[in-house]
């Protein structure tokens, strides 16, 4: 399985955000730039997903679609044999996209001025999208003691008293530190924001890339008595098919479906993605654990590799994701430096902490989803730029 992931995928002449549009992120970047930004994988989507877009284009009409049995069947399937979660066919909405979906979300269920808890340093759309709603961003900064990650609850609890305040989104795991929470944090989150009447939105987009002795707890699976939790979820990050443009917003309470509606009118998703998920989510376990056992490999690679050749940086394990948070504060540069050192030396793109909020400084986001011969080049030039 191994083998497939060692492959190289063609990354010329695809539209690729991640290789042919690196200049949106930095205009300084190069054709040659070897790139670890943006969450793609550098891997071939799972043959039954590509064979499942290819069978559907047989078929002529390419119309408006909506989702049919066997895709509700495939999504609770999943959820059911992945986190033993039971959700009903009739709380699943379907949406062009995560973020898009937390736009509607805010729109649909806070009014403008009121405040919208974030836990930074996490992933900066959501920083964004806050501000673009005309909403306000309170932040709930995540402590960190050697790279290790936790939760502030009495800085939350705080925050969350405040009226003003009735929205929380939630990234579980956690981009970019790559916290997998535990039901005892998870319990709190729940317990503080349901005590303040806060709004709590997962986003666990992140929630099938887990390392090999992790468990994800979806935060709604642990409250069957609370129906108002909404989970954002996606086969996006997963199977790479960002492309398809797809998610599944999971609604339960009746209240919030139809302020959702409202917000959102009839949607009709791609009937390419929607043959795409089907595929996904009842022929691919197997590709999946062969992905996740190579992505803990390319950790394993990563971890020697600091500790051989840049032993001034230093990266915590990340439970889930494949995201990699370097701490590159040792080597005394600021992040403006460290940017142009990484870009302009050792010609990589990678993300600059402080994106995803001011906590973020003197790391770097690293994505090791590629294989092990195109991680090892960028981070052979980012210690020859270094040294
Ligand atoms: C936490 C998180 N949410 C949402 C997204 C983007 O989701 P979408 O492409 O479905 O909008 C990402 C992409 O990296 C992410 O990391």
């Amino acid at each position: 399985m191994a083998v497939i992931f060692d492959q190289p995928v063609s990354t010329a002449h695809i539209n690729s955000v991640k290789w042919e549009f690196m200049h949106i992120q930095d205009t300084r970047a190069k054709p040659d730039t070897l790139p670890f930004w943006i969450a793609d994988m550098d891997f071939a989507c799972p043959a039954p997903v590509l064979e499942a877009i290819k069978s559907r284009c047989n078929t002529l009409p390419i119309g408006y679609s909506m989702p049919d049995a066997a895709y509700y069947e495939a999504v609770c399937g999943w959820l059911q044999n992945r986190f033993s979660w039971e959700v009903k066919a009739q709380d699943i909405f379907t949406s062009s996209g995560v973020v898009r979906a937390l736009i509607d979300l805010i729109y649909a269920l806070t009014a403008p001025g009121e405040g919208v808890i974030i836990q930074q340093p996490v992933y900066y759309p959501f920083a964004a999208i806050i501000r673009h709603c005309k909403r306000t961003i309170i932040n709930n900064p995540l402590p960190q003691h050697a790279g290790n990650y936790s939760m502030d609850f009495a800085d939350l609890e705080d925050k969350a008293s405040n009226p003003e305040t009735t929205m929380m989104i939630l990234c579980s795991p956690h981009n970019p530190v790559g916290r997998v929470w535990t039901t005892n944090e998870l319990e709190q989150v729940v317990q503080i924001c349901r005590k303040h009447g806060v709004q709590l939105i997962s986003d666990e987009i992140h929630f099938d890339l887990l390392r090999n002795d992790q468990t994800h707890y979806p935060v709604a699976s642990l409250c069957p008595d609370d129906d108002t939790i909404i989970t954002c979820t996606s086969p996006s990050k997963t199977f790479n098919m960002a492309g398809m443009q797809i998610s599944n917003i999971l609604i339960h309470n009746k209240k919030l479906q139809k302020k959702w509606r409202a917000q959102t009118g009839e949607t009709f998703p791609s009937p390419l993605a929607l043959a795409a998920v089907k595929a996904a989510y009842t022929q691919c376990d197997d590709w999946l654990t062969g992905l996740l056992r190579y992505l803990d490999g390319n950790f394993a690679f990563l971890e020697n590799f600091l500790q051989e050749h840049l032993t001034k940086a230093h990266c915590v394990l990340p439970q889930g994701t494949y995201l990699g948070w370097i701490d590159f504060s040792a080597y005394g540069h600021s992040d403006k430096e460290l940017t142009t050192i990484l870009l302009e030396k050792a010609n990589v793109l990678l993300e600059s902490g402080t994106i995803f909020g001011k906590e973020g400084k003197g790391f770097q986001r690293i994505n090791v989803a590629c294989p092990k011969a195109t991680l090892k080049k960028g981070l052979e030039q980012i210690a020859t730029a270094l040294s």
